[in-house]
């Protein structure tokens, strides 16, 4: 009897796991990647320093190097083909605009579970470096006014 139980829990949390794993990933780019649950108070995380010019570079060699972005994201922030979800289009206004930073750091820590974005702060790089990155990132937004 006891031994059923904790099968059947067993089970259960599989189950829940799969749940979550699916409900994560949305086809449409402009969805929050964030679960629902959290997604206010992640929103409203900012970055806690000043954007400098130097910053966005140091940003810059982060994506081109260990950070190893450049390699799924590609040198425009167009992204690659890649087999499954596509990498995002960085040079999306759209997209920019539905993201805040602090959803931007959330992916960078937790990945996009379900897609092929690995977890990079805390593994590869430090949440200093991927605030800066985030920086960089910002700049491929197309100017509105072009
Ligand atoms: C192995 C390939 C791969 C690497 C390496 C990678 N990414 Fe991604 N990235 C992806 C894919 C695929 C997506 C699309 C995920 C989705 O649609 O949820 C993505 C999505 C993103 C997003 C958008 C998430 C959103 O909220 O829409 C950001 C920001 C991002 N990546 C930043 C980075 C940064 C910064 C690096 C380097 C530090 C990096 N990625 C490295 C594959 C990669």
């Amino acid at each position: 009897m006891k031994k059923h139980k904790i099968v059947w829990l067993g089970m259960a949390g599989l189950i829940g796991l799969n749940v979550s794993i699916s409900s994560a990933f949305h086809p449409s780019v402009y969805h929050p990647r964030v679960p629902e649950s959290i997604l206010e108070e992640v929103q409203e995380i900012e970055d806690p320093d000043p954007v400098t010019a130097e910053r966005i570079e140091a940003g810059k060699k982060i994506y081109f190097g260990k950070g190893l972005c450049v390699t799924c994201h590609s040198k425009n922030g167009k992204g690659v083909r890649i087999p499954g979800h596509s990498p995002r289009n960085f040079t999306d206004a759209k997209w920019q605009e539905a993201r805040t930073d602090g959803e931007l750091m959330w992916i960078l820590k937790n990945g996009s579970p379900g897609t092929g974005m690995p977890i990079r702060v805390g593994k590869v790089i430090s949440e200093k470096e991927g605030w800066d990155v985030i920086q960089f990132i910002r700049t491929f937004a197309p100017d509105p006014l072009d």
